[in-house]
């Protein structure tokens, strides 16, 4: 009986040793991929300074979500204080606390297509895989209206993983997701309401649908998100349906579309929108989406 007990506690005492061991390994390997630095080669930016500009760069963080994260004044704020991770979307104006007033236009790129902030570490939460394929003329654009918005002063803590935190970026959890260290997209087609350009606009879309729109089982997103649908079927509604899907989230069945799963893109002008279902339709259906 006693020696029965004791072979126990030995074994007990052995799988704990094995599994501190276990989590210091995690830890170390979840520390280093935090930690990791990348170097990514920045396109020469020549920031535009006309007004019509300044106004496409407004108009393009407004279609790609910028002011949902940053604040509608660009301030940035505490978005995610939880266990793992505290999650801070950047003050992007120049005011105290702001990246505004020391980035050079390198820094935003890097962070804004790359993934990668001045300290040469990943964002985290911010889609910059989804801003990677934005052309040199929109990045500039962006960044010379982000450049000129009013100054907010606001300190806010740094985004920080935790022990928690740590132990997931070893496995589940890739702190390096939105890096791409790849030379950005450097042209952008002309604006117009054709295939190309939906193309073009098609990548934001990208992110969640997957190459080519043609559905992903596991988009990023929050716990639960959903399979993405490909995106072949939606070209052969009409241009209204379309609209009205991609704007307020209803489908022509009459089935709302999740808004926790699926953003909504009020204001994507007509122009835009017809160019995406343009592209939508020269995509190839298959059997699965009818
Ligand atoms: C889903 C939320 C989200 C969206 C959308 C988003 N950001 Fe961010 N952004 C963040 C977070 C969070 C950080 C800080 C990341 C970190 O500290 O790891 C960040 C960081 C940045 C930085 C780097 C600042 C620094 O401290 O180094 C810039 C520049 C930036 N964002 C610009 C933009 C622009 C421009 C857009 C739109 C094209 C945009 N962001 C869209 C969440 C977002
Ligand atoms: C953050 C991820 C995400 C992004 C970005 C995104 N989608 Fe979606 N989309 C989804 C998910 C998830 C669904 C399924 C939602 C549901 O079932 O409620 C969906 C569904 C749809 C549908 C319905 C398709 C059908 O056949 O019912 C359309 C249309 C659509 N998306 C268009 C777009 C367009 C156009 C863009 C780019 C401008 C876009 N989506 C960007 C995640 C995304």
């Amino acid at each position: 009986m006693k020696n029965a007990l004791k072979w126990t506690g030995i074994v007990i005492g052995g799988l704990l040793t094995l599994l501190l061991v276990a989590l210091g390994a995690m830890y170390f390997i979840g520390s280093s991929n935090v930690e990791r630095t990348y170097e990514v080669q920045t396109a020469s930016l020549t920031l535009p300074t006309d007004s019509a500009s300044i106004a496409h760069g407004k108009h393009l963080t407004e279609i790609y979500g910028c002011a949902d994260c940053h604040g509608a004044d660009f301030s940035g704020q505490v978005m995610a204080d939880a266990p793992p991770f505290r999650v801070v979307s950047s003050n992007l104006t120049s005011g105290a606390g702001g990246v505004g007033a020391h980035y050079t236009p390198e820094d935003y790129d890097r962070a804004i297509r790359h993934g990668v902030k001045a300290d040469g570490r990943s964002v985290l939460i911010m889609p910059s895989a989804a801003y990677h394929k934005l052309g040199d003329a929109d990045i500039g654009a962006i960044i010379a209206y982000l450049q000129q918005v009013p100054p907010v002063d606001k300190e806010l803590p740094a985004t920080e993983v935790r022990p928690l935190g740590r132990l997931l970026s070893a496995g589940p959890f890739d702190p390096g997701f939105e890096v791409n260290m790849e030379p950005a997209r450097v042209d952008v087609p002309a604006i117009g309401a054709n295939a190309e350009y939906g193309a073009y606009l098609s990548s934001l879309c990208a992110y969640c649908h997957g190459d080519n729109l043609m559905g992903m089982e596991q988009p990023p997103g929050p716990p639960g998100m959903p399979p993405s649908p490909a995106l072949a079927a939606a070209g052969q509604w009409t241009l209204e349906e379309f609209m009205t899907a991609v704007r307020t989230g209803m489908r022509p069945s009459g089935i709302e579309l999740r808004k926790e799963f699926m953003p909504r893109f009020p204001a994507m002008n007509d122009v835009e929108l017809a160019a995406l279902h343009a592209h939508l339709g020269t995509l190839r259906m298959t059997s699965s989406d009818t």
